[in-house]
């Protein structure tokens, strides 16, 4: 695997990722997986992501223009026939580019648990794009072993109201189904609930009252507010409770879970029901629009089809995932009839004290104005840019405002963990919280509660100080 220079080669990659999945195809059974899971614990080694192939020609794809439907709503041969897909997926032969391993390196291979920083398509408005393309070239491979391109689609793991494991993947808990895997969170994986405060539709309602894009989205230096919440989130309730979280709560490992492309799924519906809700009136003109720079548009990046060919994608090409990639999603948000006031503000740090924190700084008659709106019960939001992560933070963690002995939780921020070795320093994030309930001692004059970032498994984690580029907070007030 190692080059004479300790550099890495991609066909050694490729070839220890065929292995693998080789090895997974001959007998498939639980003490197999087992008896190589010392290896395919490995992180993967990190070559650099493909590059050049034929080029997705927009208007190439013709085939009939299919719903992706929610887990909950599969029959029970659309449930077969998902199963069938991803059978035949960890059975093809060592040599396939296609691979279940190969695939999921693939992701690896995109992302801060590999070397290739400059290719890293999580923390920027890469993100959104990057992995709805991955889906793209996933789901085309998954229909074609079931001799079915034209019209299987990809189901997604509506979270909002499915709080378990999706009963599909998670049982039978064997590797009889397909759609299972061992490396999970056991409360999960016992039929254990998602936490009250994940993967909520209140917080789908918290993204939908952001209308930028680099907000929701990120920018080229920096992720969006759902990165954390809800995508990272889940990803870390799901993978197992201790560090290294295998398989979804580290990047290196996360699409080894077939879990990982109907949570991704849902992920790319909250963006096209984002983008949906342009059409809303009275609304500035790029709200809910997706970036039109070049930096963002031109971003290319190479798959392997269903015919095992390169091809290569860029961002432009999935914007219009009806049209160009053939498949749409059931659309039913309204907009509220509100309008959008966003208030400059400062998180400042630190109140002295045994646990410093940061608290917010604003201009008098600003306060006013905001304590008059969230009084007329209009959601508050602080949107905090530039937040920067530790690099060896990881797992899931809260956000309380605390005030004397008073905790209101705010927010919540998901880091999903890098492979052993690759902890390369995180992009900053974009934190979009909730403060309607804390509004009050946030903005106290006097004695401004204090934002504190706590792990929820306080043998794993540390925790650490909140810190912003910018603050804002956002009021939502009725338009009259
Ligand atoms: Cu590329 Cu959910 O991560």
């Amino acid at each position: 695997m190692k080059n004479e220079d300790g550099t890495t080669s991609r066909r050694g990659f490729l070839q220890h990722a065929a292995l693998l999945s080789g090895a997974a195809a001959f007998g498939d059974t639980h003490n197999l997986f087992a008896g190589f899971s010392a290896l395919v614990q490995d992180p993967p080694s990190c070559p650099a992501p493909p590059v050049g192939g034929t080029a997705f020609v927009p208007g190439s794809d013709t085939r009939p223009i299919v719903q992706r439907k929610s887990l909950s709503s599969l029959s029970a041969s659309e449930v077969t026939r998902l199963r069938d897909a991803y059978a035949a997926l960890r059975a093809l032969p060592a040599s396939d580019k296609r691979t279940w391993v190969l695939q999921a390196d693939l992701h690896a291979l995109y992302c801060d648990s590999c070397t290739n920083w400059s290719k890293e398509i999580h923390g920027s408005w890469n993100f959104f794009p990057w992995h709805r393309a991955y889906l793209y070239y996933y789901e085309r491979i998954l229909g074609s072993l079931v001799g079915d391109i034209d019209h299987f689609r990809m189901p997604y793991w509506d979270w909002t109201t499915t709080r378990t494991l999706p009963s599909q993947y998670s049982s039978p808990a064997a590797s009889s189904n397909s759609l299972w895997n061992g490396n999970r969170d056991s409360g999960m994986a016992g039929g254990g609930n998602l936490p009250s405060t994940d993967g909520t539709a209140a917080r789908i309602a918290t993204l939908n009252a952001i209308q930028d894009f680099a907000t929701f989205g990120g920018d080229a230096f920096s992720g969006g507010a759902p990165e954390d919440d809800p995508h990272g989130i889940i990803h870390m309730d799901v993978g197992r409770a201790t560090s290294p979280y295998h398989d979804m709560g580290n990047l290196g490992y996360a699409a080894r879970d077939p879990l990982f492309f109907t949570h991704h799924c849902n992920l790319d519906k909250v963006w096209s029901n984002w983008n949906g809700l342009a059409s809303g009136g009275g609304l500035p003109p790029d709200a809910y629009k997706n970036p039109t720079a070049s930096g963002f548009l031109n971003a290319r990046w190479s798959f392997y089809d269903e015919n095992q060919h390169l091809v290569s994608i860029s961002a432009a090409d999935v914007l219009d995932h009806s049209n160009q990639l053939r498949y749409t999603y059931n659309f039913r948000f309204r907009l509220p009839d509100f309008r959008i006031y966003i208030w400059e503000c400062r998180l400042i740090c630190c109140r002295p004290g045994p646990d410093p924190a940061p608290f917010i700084q604003i201009a008098d008659p600003l306060r006013q104005r905001i304590l008059r709106a969230s009084r007329a019960q209009s959601p508050v939001l602080l949107v905090l840019r530039g937040v920067q992560i530790p690099r060896d933070a990881a797992g899931n963690f809260d956000i309380l405002a605390t005030s004397g002995d008073r905790k209101l939780h705010v927010g919540s921020i998901g880091v999903i963990e890098h492979s052993a070795g690759h902890n390369r320093e995180r992009r900053p994030a974009t934190l979009t919280l909730d403060i309607t309930s804390a509004v009050e001692s946030l903005l106290s004059k006097e004695n401004p509660a204090t934002l504190h970032v706590v792990p929820r498994n306080r043998n794993q984690s540390r925790s650490f100080v909140l810190s912003a580029k910018s603050a804002q907070i956002r009021t939502q007030e009725k338009r009259r």
